[in-house]
């Protein structure tokens, strides 16, 4: 009765007010979110042009993310209730002064909802999200997201366009490492929590924010690996690879969506009603918004399925878009649709009621400014609690490559250390490319993390070496000359932040040359040699693996970069991460995934009619799920508590590890099925479950796995999710290829 109450009192004050554009801030009454009346009544008194202002989104701001911008007095809009978003500002005061204009000069006063890129980090920035993925530490990931959050919303935001739960297959594509690899198990597991850690549990708390699915959907399946470019994939490998992380969102209340560029098997996702509206909201139930990715709704013009926006703006609205980011194809045609009885203004309000019904949600009606407090902001940014669970998360995600004869960790009684590379001392690139609004200065390097780990005696000397893709004079032989005089090397190479991430495909992916001319003159010195790895994007590694001792994979770690990798150097924290991506043998290899099929001619060593390269291995140089520890780890068979299930059965899977090593660590154990023989060919693995253990000297845990026909189920040549009686292979292991298996079958 209470809620019915205030709910009419807002409406009458409204009304009260609805001619007039008040110039006093408004004091908004308590409103309910669960009780829709508001928001209907709202709707009501909303005039079609208003209606469509709602679904209106500018770049408001110095920072475009993406190409072109719009010539609009964008606050003029606003006053004319024709914006009810802005992305990219930030700012607890900018934006508080931004929400006023909507609040107190537009005919209606309705809050605008204020939307960014916090991918890994507001202000203290986490490792890229494929790197955190590698700690399949799902507690840690969603930690990540929550301080993320809380950073974002100090700072006057509501909205994040994350998580990106794109699976990729294909490191030529850039965006691979936004994501969290090519497994759809591991992908949906990471997808609900990152939406968790973001929207926690309360969206009108002032510590939360509204998370974005994206890209909807099969973005990273793009030919080529290139950016943007054409997908055009079977409907089996769109629901058992692609689509899975979204729908994981989806359970896990994400409030809204972002479709993708690309088309998908010949229809754009932005114009395409049976993702948008017949999967994600027949199927699943999605009761969020839609927003496409900027500037995608006009994009349908060069994709050549529409004349103009017009058009464009039609197929969107009627396959799902609720929003429109950056095209102003709907600011400009939305109305004109309606007047031609192309779209029913019935349409609109639908679209209108998703995002009031959001705004509500966040608390933007209670109060327009509830998260523009430069107080907290001040507080909450960059505390040392963040910059500690950032160095966490870093450290968690480095995988351990290779580490011959141990020579990592190494001691802290060390005499002296060269630290060389373009990225030994580099305060920028460890940040990535959705750096949000995190800052170089605040970077910790590799150089001062070594420095801060080693006692002052220690003789600590820096080269740079060369730059990321040139050497200036004789940089090179000046880093061997000083690296010749010191007890051990650590070279720092890798990518640039701007080689990796949105438009940046790459059809080249090995390490710069002039890295590997850096790396071949170091090891001449006859030094051990530790090669430190910052990269988004798995790289080729060949000639590292071949000739260098010990390789730490440390992605782009982030604000704590330097005291994350100095933590694993010296042993201070035993290196735990598996790839959530395999590490192709040659770019020519692409596409290379650990859940394959297994052909009609799988590879016979010295066959030749056999589906094999004639001139590389089959098979990735690093595979999914790999990473070694400073210790070692033994797996007893597998046992089952018994060898026949039923449909309706639970299948227990039993395995003993052992820690067989002198020191500490964590081991991600891994299970694998591979069904024999389906209706359809089936992968010869797939992940279906892991557990991240701890294990001290000498200590073996029983770890079980459970697994029910649910976890057997495929799309069958029906395109029904069924689980077929027949054999079945288990796998268990520290990776996808060092494994124990055994056989049960389903009846
Ligand atoms: C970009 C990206 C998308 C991002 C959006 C807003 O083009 O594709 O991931 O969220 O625009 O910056």
């Amino acid at each position: 009765m209470r809620i019915l109450i205030l709910s009419l009192i807002w409406v009458i004050l409204l009304s009260a007010t609805s001619g007039a554009v008040d110039t006093q801030q408004r004091a908004p009454l308590k409103q309910q979110v669960n009780h829709d009346q508001p928001i209907e009544l709202l709707v009501q008194k909303m005039t079609l042009d208003e209606k469509i202002g709602q679904l209106i989104q500018y770049s408001y701001g110095s920072e475009l993310t993406g190409p072109g911008g719009v010539k609009l007095d964008i606050l003029d809009e606003i006053r004319r209730g024709r914006v009810g978003s802005l992305l990219n500002l930030t700012g607890a005061g900018a934006t508080k002064e931004i929400q006023q204009i909507a609040v107190n000069q537009s005919r209606l006063g309705i809050p605008l909802i204020f939307g960014y890129d916090v991918i890994h980090g507001f202000k203290t920035i986490f490792p890229v999200p494929l790197g955190e993925a590698a700690s399949w530490d799902l507690q840690s990931i969603q930690r990540s997201a929550r301080i993320a959050a809380i950073e974002a919303s100090a700072a006057g935001l509501h909205w994040t366009f994350a998580p990106m739960v794109d699976i990729a297959r294909d490191p030529r594509w850039g965006r691979i490492m936004e994501g969290a690899g090519e497994d759809p198990y591991l992908g949906s597991l990471i997808a609900a929590a990152r939406v968790h850690g973001f929207q926690g549990e309360n969206l009108s708390a002032d510590t939360t924010l509204l998370a974005c699915v994206k890209h909807y959907a099969a973005y990273g399946a793009a030919l080529g690996g290139r950016d943007y470019n054409t997908v055009d994939i079977s409907d089996r490998t769109l629901r058992e690879v692609y689509l899975p992380p979204f729908h994981a969102a989806v359970k896990a209340g994400v409030g809204s969506l972002m479709s993708s560029f690309n088309e998908i098997n010949g229809i754009p996702a932005t114009g395409n009603k049976y993702f948008l509206t017949d999967i994600l909201r027949g199927e699943w139930g999605f009761d969020g918004f839609i927003v496409s990715d900027w500037g995608s709704i006009q994009e349908m013009i060069p994709h050549g399925i529409v004349h103009n926006k017009y058009e464009a703006s039609e197929l969107a609205l009627q396959a799902g878009v609720d929003m429109d980011m950056m095209s102003s194809a709907y600011i400009e045609n939305l109305a004109k649709l309606v007047q031609d009885k192309r779209l029913s203004e019935k349409q609109i309000d639908a679209a209108v009621y998703r995002i009031l019904k959001m705004k509500f949600e966040l608390g933007l009606f209670d109060d327009p400014y509830r998260y523009c407090n430069t107080g907290r902001e001040k507080k909450m940014i960059l505390n040392p609690r963040h910059l500690d669970a950032a160095r966490d998360m870093a450290r968690k995600s480095m995988v351990l490559l290779k580490n011959d004869k141990n020579l990592l960790p190494l001691s802290r009684k060390i005499g002296s250390i060269a630290v060389i590379g373009p990225l030994a001392d580099n305060k920028e690139d460890p940040l990535g490319t959705w750096a949000a609004q995190g800052e170089a200065k605040d970077v910790i390097t590799l150089l001062q993390g070594i420095k801060a780990a080693l006692p002052s005696k220690t003789k600590v000397l820096y080269s740079r070496g060369c730059q990321i893709d040139k050497a200036e004079g004789n940089e090179i032989q000046e880093a061997v000359e000083l690296a010749k005089t010191t007890d051990v090397i650590i070279a720092a190479v890798g990518e640039s932040a701007m080689m990796t991430g949105e438009g940046l495909s790459r059809a080249d992916i090995r390490i710069p040359e002039v890295q590997i001319d850096l790396l071949k003159a170091l090891v001449e010195t006859g030094k051990p040699v530790v090669v430190v790895l910052m990269n988004g994007r798995p790289l080729i590694l060949r000639w590292v693996s071949e000739n260098v001792p010990a390789i730490v994979e440390t992605w782009l770690a982030g604000t704590q970069a330097g005291h994350a990798i100095a933590d694993v150097l010296f042993g201070d924290y035993n290196p735990s991460g598996k790839l959530p991506v395999s590490f192709p043998y040659a770019v020519g290899q692409i596409p290379v995934f650990y859940n394959h099929k297994n052909t009609g001619r799988p590879k016979v060593e010295n066959q030749r009619f056999c589906s094999r390269y004639t001139d590389i291995p089959n098979e990735p140089l690093y595979p999914f799920g790999y990473g070694l520890s400073y210790t070692t780890f033994a797996y007893s068979e597998i046992t089952f508590n018994k060898d026949q299930m039923v449909m309706s059965d639970t299948l227990a899977v039993n395995v003993a590890v052992t820690n067989t090593g002198k020191v500490k660590g964590e081991e991600v154990v891994q299970i694998y099925i591979q069904d024999l023989v389906g209706s359809v060919t089936r992968p010869v693995k797939e992940l279906k479950g892991f557990q991240k253990i701890m294990l001290s000297p000498g200590e073996q845990k029983n770890i079980r796995f459970k697994l029910t026909a649910t976890d057997l189920a495929f799309y069958d040549r029906e395109m029904k999710l069924v689980a077929e009686p027949g054999e079945f292979k288990v796998y268990v292991g520290g990776s996808s290829v060092d494994v124990k298996e055994a056989r049960f079958e389903l009846k």
